[in-house]
């Protein structure tokens, strides 16, 4: 009975914590990875990374995201070709290209940044690595992502994410800043 009571204890007040500390944890090691060997992400993973995108949070709960995963590297080594800030993707295993459906009211850029959010989070937490690369708003980037996938008129690449196994050993780096917070009055 008593070990009964130990174990309930455990269960209620320790395993809630433990994860609340897992994913602060991944927060705190999350950072941009720009050098990777290629292989297999395996559909597992994928399938993890992909199912944490669409758990983001979404306005009005529209989820006016799609995702383009290319996983041929001659169609990622072009796509490296039209991005000037995207040349790591010529060692990614897979690239993510976060779409968004556009709206008035730009929710779309909201939604789909969070979803990114939680792509990187969770390729952090896979022991893998990743970088938001931007294509939104830069008209060029977006035409030319655009025609190399056949992205319909009415979504937007928002950015592409090269995802892979991390080359080396790259830090988190440590951006908190006391003195941009403010309490009750700016
Ligand atoms: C909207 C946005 C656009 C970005 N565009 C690029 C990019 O085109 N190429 C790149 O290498 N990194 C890009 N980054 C990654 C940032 O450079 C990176 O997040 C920043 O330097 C902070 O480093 P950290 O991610 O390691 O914390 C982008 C990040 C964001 C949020």
């Amino acid at each position: 009975m008593k070990k009964m009571f130990l174990v309930l204890l455990f269960a209620v007040f320790v395993v809630p914590n433990v994860f609340a500390a897992q994913t602060v944890d991944t927060i705190m090691n999350r950072k941009s990875v720009r050098s990777y060997e290629r292989g297999k992400i395996s559909q597992q993973d994928l399938d993890v990374i992909l199912k944490a995108a669409m758990a983001a949070p979404s306005a009005m709960n529209v989820q006016p995201w799609a995702f383009v995963v290319v996983d041929d590297y001659k169609t990622i080594d072009l796509l490296a070709s039209k991005l000037p800030y995207a040349k790591m993707l010529k060692e990614a295993s897979i690239a993510i290209i976060v779409c968004g459906k556009s709206d008035d009211k730009n929710f779309w850029i909201m939604d789909c940044s969070a979803a990114s959010e939680n792509i990187l989070l969770a390729v952090e937490d896979l022991g893998l690595g990743a970088v938001w690369t931007a294509v939104y708003p830069d008209k060029e980037r977006i035409d030319a992502v655009r025609t190399l996938f056949s992205i319909p008129e009415e979504f937007i690449p928002l950015n592409v994410i090269p995802v892979g196994k991390p080359k080396g050993e790259t830090k988190p780096k440590d951006k908190y800043d006391a003195g941009k917070i403010h309490v009750n009055k700016w």
